[in-house]
């Protein structure tokens, strides 16, 4: 399965794609169960496209360390926050506290992301 592990392109590709859809949900006047439903089935590739990742490179890289797995996490929680502001906004109940959370994980993701292991190392 070298084709999702040998390079972080996949992986990059599936929450680009998941980031757009969110946003396109998000900022729609009405909720689009559609776009919601694609959006799901992104979140399911970005976790098998991270977690090959995850598999494969995890413990092999020096200066990694725990940033490995704090990607993970924090990765988990960008799709967390992102679901809880669809359905909240859904259910017409507050969504600014997320939004903050939601920008505060997503930073800290794509940093953990670009700062450690394969991939771009900045
Ligand atoms: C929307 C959520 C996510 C975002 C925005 C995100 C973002 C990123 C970014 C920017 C990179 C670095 C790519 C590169 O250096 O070329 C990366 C790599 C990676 N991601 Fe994610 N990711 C997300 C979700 C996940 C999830 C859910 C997992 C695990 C199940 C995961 C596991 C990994 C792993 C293991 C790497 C390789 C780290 C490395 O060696 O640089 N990611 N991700």
């Amino acid at each position: 399965m070298s084709f999702l592990t040998s390079t972080t392109h996949l992986h990059i590709t599936t929450w680009v794609l998941a980031l757009v859809l969110f946003f396109v949900a998000a900022l729609a006047s009405k909720p689009n169960k559609v776009v919601h439903m694609i959006l799901r089935v992104m979140y399911i590739l970005i976790i098998i496209s991270g977690g090959a990742l995850f598999m494969e490179w995890r413990g092999k890289l020096d200066d990694a360390g725990m940033n490995y797995d704090m990607k993970v996490l924090f990765g988990i929680l960008v799709i967390g926050f992102m679901e809880m502001i669809l359905v909240r906004k859904k259910k017409n109940k507050p969504t600014t506290m997320f939004w903050v959370l939601f920008a505060i994980v997503l930073l800290v993701t794509l940093y953990l992301g670009l700062s450690t292991g394969i991939g771009s190392n900045f």
